[in-house]
């Protein structure tokens, strides 16, 4: 978001989200539904562990009072992981204390981490100017020091123009930019890019280090399909022909979701759809600095921020690809835009109090997940970035929804236990590789961690997983729950995913719950 609040001139939206979708499975249609809550959890981090997504805060050193380890099980350094604090002009580390000091409370809580942020034009202190070979170092730098601590890193933030212009930003780093054959795009082999350099280069740490992390892009007014009057979100889909074109590198989008009555700010009817067509591609969807002002319901800090507050939490809900919403800090007063009143939590210096808005979010929460996802995810086209390979412009045209063909299918779900868990898979293939989709589903008591066993074919290896801890790529795999989607409900599901080459038909996976 600009860091200027200022520019948002105030107006009054109101959104409604639609109310069903659909659920394709080994191509059978139909709507699912989670039913009541079994149990109402009274902490925002249970409630959404339970539903299958984190629920985190942006924090500094100086405000980690026990809130945040006890209502949030995701952390995002607020500023101390910014180059302004941790970058050399040589892309060298430096000043890592706060941002270690984050990390360890972080794991002491057993919360996820969020790196924040590698490639951005603002608050770039002295990385601000540096060539892509400068930015290179740094991003290397940044994933290895705190690898798998770091579960997701935004590398690039806020590319896109201001304005809905749909454009790239004309600041450094977009410097680097060259439209080398002069039609509009940045997309083609002879052009250079600083987003697509940014996440080969730090696809290939990932690979090389064999790191977890997943890497994502990050923006703001990208939320809804439309903007305010009904006009095309130009800048949304700029991002998404972004994601879509090189979604080899990309894990996870980011929405930061700061809504304000700015007129490219608000919550729109077509936010949950939105959030969908990105989950669509595969990708992970995240709501990562979430502040609501409270003008957007007629400066209203009670029912009208708290009614807004739950379309967006149900929005994410709704779409099973996304895995996480966190708020821009724990309460107003402590808030980089105090004087809209956006957050959950009224006080101050560790002393806090709930507002509506947070008993709105945790009732939405425990509610729980009520929609799954609507179509099998885009599956890149080229093979994961070889870890002895150079940085290469991709030469393949852009990934269309359509292209390459995507065939579902589903091997037999294990038999369901009475207790325990089952597990089935559904498979996205093409020629030399495909993306398996597994949805874990508790029998007849809650779980609160589970692991599911397959073995693939020869010659087939995991190369890229989501929502689960890999161990092993060929042959017996396993994959675990992560911290926020161990916990199901009775009779409730959860999915992951991972991609790979080669073929996995007729793989059978096995679950076993804790
Ligand atoms: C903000 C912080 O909250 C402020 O403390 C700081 O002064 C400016 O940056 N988009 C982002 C965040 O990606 O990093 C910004 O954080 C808010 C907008």
């Amino acid at each position: 978001m600009s860091s200027n609040p200022s520019q948002h001139k105030k107006r009054t939206r109101i959104a409604l989200l639609p109310a069903a979708a659909l659920l394709l499975v080994g191509g059978t249609v139909f709507v699912q539904s989670t039913g009541p809550a079994v149990a109402a959890e009274t902490t925002l981090r249970a409630a959404a562990a339970k539903a299958g997504l984190f629920f985190g805060v942006a924090a500094s050193p100086g405000r980690l009072s026990s809130i945040v380890g006890q209502e949030f099980n995701q952390l995002t350094p607020e500023n101390d992981m910014k180059p302004s604090t941790i970058a050399t002009s040589s892309g060298a580390l430096q000043n890592t204390g706060a941002a270690d000091t984050l990390v360890n409370h972080a794991q002491s809580n057993n919360m996820v981490v969020r790196g924040h942020t590698m490639v951005w034009h603002s608050q770039a202190g002295s990385l601000q100017g540096a060539n892509q070979a400068t930015l290179n170092t740094f991003i290397g730098n940044a994933l290895t020091r705190w690898g798998n601590r770091i579960a997701y890193w935004d590398v690039v933030n806020e590319a896109l123009e201001d304005n809905n212009t749909g454009r790239r930003r004309t600041q450094w780093p977009h410097t680097l930019n060259r439209d080398a054959n002069g039609d509009g795009d940045f997309f083609d082999s002879t052009d250079t890019d600083v987003i697509r350099d940014s996440f080969i280069r730090a696809k290939q740490v990932v690979q090389q280090n064999s790191l977890s992390t997943k890497l994502c892009i990050n923006d703001y007014d990208v939320e809804g399909l439309t903007v305010q009057g009904g006009t095309a979100n130009r800048k949304a889909n700029a991002l998404y022909d972004i994601v879509r074109t090189y979604r080899q590198y990309i894990d996870c989008v980011g929405f930061q979701s700061h809504f304000n009555d700015n007129p490219n700010s608000i919550i729109s009817n077509d936010l949950q759809a939105n959030i969908q067509r990105f989950a669509d591609l595969g990708v992970e969807v995240h709501l990562t600095e979430v502040d609501i002002d409270d003008d957007l319901s007629n400066n209203d800090i009670g029912q009208g921020q708290a009614d807004n507050y739950r379309k967006v939490v149900r929005a994410c809900l709704n779409v099973a690809r996304c895995t996480g919403i966190t708020v821009w800090g724990i309460s107003d007063s402590e808030s980089w835009r105090s004087s809209e009143r956006g957050l959950l939590f009224t006080g101050g210096n560790g002393n806090y109090q709930r507002k509506a808005a947070y008993t709105a979010v945790l009732d939405e929460l425990n509610k729980g997940r009520t929609i799954s996802p609507t179509t099998p995810p885009v599956t890149p086209t080229t093979p994961p970035v070889s870890p002895t390979s150079t940085p290469v412009p991709p030469t393949t045209p852009p990934v269309t929804p359509s292209d390459p063909p995507v065939s579902p299918s589903v091997s037999p779900s294990s038999p369901q236990p009475p207790a325990g868990c089952s597990a089935s898979v559904s498979l996205n293939s093409w020629t030399g590789g495909f993306v398996a989709t597994v949805r874990v589903t508790a029998g007849s008591a809650p779980i609160n961690g589970w692991s599911v066993g397959l073995t693939l074919p020869n010659g087939a290896t995991v190369s890229n997983s989501w929502n689960s801890t890999a161990t092993g790529t060929s042959g017996a795999v396993r994959f675990s729950n992560v911290s926020y989607n161990g916990r199901i409900a009775a009779g409730q599901s959860t999915e992951f995913g991972f991609q790979g080459t080669g073929t996995a038909t007729g793989i059978t996976p096995t679950c076993t719950a804790s």
